[in-house]
């Protein structure tokens, strides 16, 4: 199959786009589309043969569900059945952080199909703050399923050229435009009540929408602490592997105040995170990059490590990929999230 990559400037008027964007999604075909965070692999939520050919094209694993992109919070409510008590909460997180890089777990309505949700009695859904995903899920009239367009357990792509590298010659569309602005993929929440009976969030996956950012609106649980009555009745995500967002090359994670003692006949390539790393001053590296080349800003690096993973995985004077640890505070809690299963040996 022929893919065919679109540029699409949203800021001008893109109607026609989405409309031909749309109609592919209409027939069942699939179509890489940007978001704020990473570009998804999207697909008529409702049909369960595109959505069936969303899991074959990236060779992924069916207990690991989807999530479904709406144009805005109203649409989600024709989907999901939000308890009485857990609504406020929710409305105040949709207020907060919708449009953008939230995902929240609701229990659905049977319209959702169990393929979708790898048959869980929840959907995770979000509201994209990216013009483009919001505006082919307009003209399409219903959700789009769309995990991030990349071959299973791969490095989630942050620029068409990034798509076209993971799936090219298996879809027939690409809307470019251009990089991901966030550059990790979404926080996903699941909306549940405490043991105290209040409601709370547990995090699911950490993202761009930052611990520190959530505690200004309600507590938030630790995956696998404190198992509350709620989540008894909605069970908790798969599809968390260990090992995920990896290079094909081996990476490791390592503590940028030690000194690293390179293997003799190995050649190693370097990711760190601010330009001046005191391990960058070391001559045992074929490539040295930068996530943050000026002071070491969290939101810079954020933004650049899935391409500069990618970069030096196709680099091919390196074997092995060393990446400095990250600061654990704010995006760092999340870039750090994907760098350790990058790190985790595949199969596990
Ligand atoms: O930023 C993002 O979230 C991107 C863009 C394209 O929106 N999408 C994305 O999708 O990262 P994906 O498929 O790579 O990750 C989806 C993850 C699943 O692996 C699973 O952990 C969680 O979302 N998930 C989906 N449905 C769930 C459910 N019903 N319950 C719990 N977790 C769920
Ligand atoms: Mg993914």
């Amino acid at each position: 199959m022929q893919t065919r990559v679109m540029e699409v400037d949203p800021l001008e008027d893109c109607r026609k786009v989405y409309k031909e964007a749309a109609a592919i999604l209409e027939e069942g075909g699939l179509v890489a589309i940007p978001t704020e965070t990473v570009y998804g692999l999207g697909a008529d939520a409702l049909n369960t043969e595109a959505v069936a050919n969303v899991f074959a094209v990236k060779a992924r694993p069916s207990f690991d569900p989807l999530i479904c992109h709406f144009p805005n919070g109203k649409a989600i409510k024709d989907y999901t059945d939000v308890p009485e008590e857990l609504q406020p909460l929710v409305d105040k997180l949709a207020k907060e952080f919708w449009p953008g890089p939230m995902t929240l777990v609701l229990p659905r309505k049977p319209i959702i199909p169990d393929i979708v949700t790898s048959g869980l009695p929840t959907v995770a859904c979000r509201v994209p703050s990216h013009e483009v995903m919001r505006g082919v899920a307009r003209a399409l009239g219903r959700p789009i399923a769309a995990p991030s367009a990349n071959r299973f357990g791969h490095i989630s792509p942050t620029s068409a050229g990034a798509v076209m590298k993971e799936l090219g010659g298996s879809i027939p569309l690409i809307l470019d435009a251009g990089a991901c602005s966030e550059g990790l993929e979404s926080t996903i929440l699941m909306p549940c009540l405490d043991e105290k009976g209040k409601p709370a969030v547990r995090l699911l996956r950490e993202g761009p929408i930052t611990r520190e950012k959530l505690r200004g609106i309600c507590r938030v649980l630790k995956p696998g602490k404190g198992k509350t009555a709620a989540d008894e009745a909605l069970p908790n995500a798969p599809g968390q592997l260990k090992s995920h967002y990896a290079p094909c090359k081996p990476l490791i994670l390592w503590n940028p105040k030690e000194e690293f003692t390179p293997e003799d006949g190995v050649a190693y390539g370097l990711i760190t995170y601010e330009g001046d790393s005191p391990l960058a001053a070391q001559d045992c590296w074929v490539e040295t990059m930068p996530l943050s080349p000026g002071s070491g800003r969290l939101a810079e690096a954020a933004v650049r490590l899935f391409a500069v993973m990618r970069a030096m995985d196709e680099n091919e004077e390196v074997q092995v990929i060393i990446a400095e640890e990250l600061p654990e505070m704010g995006l760092g809690c999340a870039m750090m999230d994907r760098l350790r299963r990058a790190a985790a040996k595949r199969g596990e």
